[in-house]
Formats: C-alpha cells, sequence, structure tokens
C-alpha cells in the first residue's frame, strides 16, 4: 500500500429508532363519568383526541410503527386511526373536502398495530405487552396522559440523546416538590446542559424521600433487555408491576440517561390541567381566538 494512501474510518451510525409504544389500557377513573364509556385517550381536547397528539409527536419524529396497547371498551381508539368508508363517501357526496382530508390524514399517519393487555397490572406490564412488537430493536414509549407542546417534539429531544450515547433514555421535567408523590423521581449527575446519567430513580416518593425534584414525564427511549428484567419485576407501589422498578434493575446493568425536556407540558391526567390544554389549542386556532378571548373576558368580569 502506498505510504500516503489513508484510510477512513467506517463511521458507525448506531441503531434508529423506528418504534413506538403507547399504552391506552388504563380504567380512566380519575376522569369519571366522563370515561364510563368511553376511553379517556379519546376525550377531546379542542378537536383532536388526546392521543392524536401523542402520535402526531411520534410521526414528526420520524416513528414510522406504533403498538398501542388496548383493553376492554377501548375499540373507539382502534376505530379513529382506521378509514372510515362510510364517512369519507359521505363526506364527499356533501362536498366536504376539507373534512375528508383531516379524516384520511389521520389513517394515513402511520403504521398502527394493537394489542390488548388482559389484567390492569401496571405500566411495566404494560410495556411488556410490547415484547414481540418490538423485538430486538430500541423503541419509544409515550404516556397519554402527557401532551407536549414543543419544537423539536420531546421524544427528538430523547432521541438525540440516545443517538450520542445508545442507552435507554428517559425525559425529565423538574415538578414541585410537594407533587414528587406522582412521578418516577431520579437521582441525577449532570453531565452537561439538561442531560443527566440516572444514578438511581425511584416510583413516588412522598416529598421527603425524593431524591430531586426531576419527575419523568411520560417520554423514554426504552431498549429491549428491559422485557427480561420486566417479566420477573413484581409488583411494587400501588400494588402494580411498575416500569420505574425495572428500570432501576436496568440501571444496574447499563447507564441510563435522563433528559429535561424543552416545551410545554400539559397533565392531561388532571382534570383542571385539561382543561387548561383544551384552552391553550383553542386559542392556538386563528379562527376561535378572538371569541374564547372575549368570552374568556366576560367570565372575569363575572367573577370580580
Ligand atoms: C406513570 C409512571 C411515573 C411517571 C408518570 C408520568 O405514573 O409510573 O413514573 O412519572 O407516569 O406521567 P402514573 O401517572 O401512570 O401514575
Amino acid at each position: 500500500m502506498p505510504r500516503n494512501t489513508r484510510i477512513k474510518p467506517l463511521r458507525s451510525r448506531g441503531v434508529r429508532v423506528t418504534k413506538a409504544v403507547i399504552p391506552a389500557a388504563g380504567l380512566g377513573t380519575r376522569f369519571l363519568p366522563a370515561t364510563k364509556a368511553q376511553p379517556k385517550e379519546m376525550l377531546p381536547v379542542y378537536d383532536k383526541p388526546a392521543i392524536q397528539y401523542v402520535v402526531e409527536e411520534a410521526v414528526a419524529a420520524g416513528i414510522r410503527d406504533i403498538l398501542i396497547i388496548t383493553g376492554r371498551g377501548k375499540q373507539s381508539i382502534e376505530n379513529h386511526f382506521d378509514r372510515s368508508w362510510e364517512l369519507e363517501e359521505n363526506l364527499r357526496a356533501h362536498g366536504k373536502s376539507r373534512d375528508l382530508k383531516i379524516v384520511r390524514e389521520i389513517s394515513s399517519l402511520v403504521n398502527m398495530y394493537f394489542v390488548r393487555q388482559k389484567e390492569a397490572l401496571g405500566l411495566g406490564h404494560a410495556v411488556l405487552c410490547a415484547k414481540s412488537f418490538v423485538g430486538s430493536e430500541p423503541f419509544a414509549v409515550f404516556l397519554g396522559d402527557d401532551i407536549m407542546d414543543s419544537r423539536p417534539p420531546a421524544i427528538s429531544q430523547l432521541l438525540d440523546v440516545w443517538d450520542a450515547h445508545q442507552g435507554p433514555v428517559l425525559g425529565v421535567m423538574e415538578v414541585p416538590r410537594e407533587l414528587t408523590r406522582a412521578y418516577g423521581i431520579i437521582r441525577p449527575k449532570e453531565m452537561g446542559e439538561g442531560l443527566f446519567r440516572v444514578e438511581d430513580l425511584v416510583e413516588k416518593p412522598e416529598p421527603d424521600k425524593a431524591p430531586s425534584q426531576l419527575g419523568i414525564v411520560g417520554r423514554y427511549i426504552l431498549t429491549p433487555d428491559l422485557f427480561e428484567i420486566l417479566e420477573k419485576t413484581r409488583a411494587g407501589r400501588g400494588g402494580e408491576i411498575q416500569l420505574t422498578d425495572a428500570l432501576r434493575i436496568l440501571k444496574r446493568r447499563r447507564p441510563i440517561y435522563a433528559c429535561a425536556l424543552k416545551g410545554h407540558r400539559h397533565d392531561i391526567g388532571n382534570k383542571v390541567e385539561f382543561v387548561k390544554a383544551t384552552l391553550a389549542y383553542a386559542l392556538k386556532d386563528p379562527e376561535a381566538r378572538a371569541s374564547i378571548l372575549a368570552y374568556a373576558r366576560e367570565l372575569v368580569a363575572e367573577q370580580d
């Protein structure tokens, strides 16, 4: 070989994340009676069911295959993402081309798969139901109670960390100290701005026991070695198989990272926050904005 020939090193591009899992099997008891006969994931946040925001976030981040973990009474989620021939025909016949485009787009967003969680045994168990869909690839998990309004999409922020470190990544945000009992909380070791190594994590600690105020907020990039751990994870907090507990064991085997998410989070698992999210999205609609603001002013004036 001539002495000056330089051999370019092959650049490893790493494994890409193309699959996502959305657990949607919960009973929605915090939203009764609204959720008695319809899934909470289908409650409209302004003009779209809550789950559609999450699916659109995944699509915006380049995810092409989504598995939704459903349960009894959740058929309307499948119907929503399927084609509706009768509706399309009706809209076409009435010349409603704008509406036709909207309903068609929903079913063409992504490849959608469904599996049923037969018993409500907890988030860890729901994720375990994705084992055969995921196979040997890394995957994203989206919890539908958290609608993230951010650019770049929240999951893309996590994917950047995955691309750099090729390890599990948790989306976190600072939560008020008195609310640590509603979240998985991490013990962080700062690696850079907004990037942490997870030293420990605990599901819903009391405020005085919480290792920090960084709460896990419903976005994860996970690796398939988690499944073998989930299979052995016993019921933890609330008598449920907890994803956080399985991650705690995974952390002993490989580094886990956390990314402080930038953007606005709507925690729609909570009624007041749900109403705020509806308002926030309604105010983005130029056709609705002025009228809603005028009504809000009227309401405020009535209170004074
Ligand atoms: C779940 C997780 C928890 C996480 C939270 C985010 O709890 O178990 O670790 O912080 O989602 O919304 P849940 O809200 O389902 O009780």
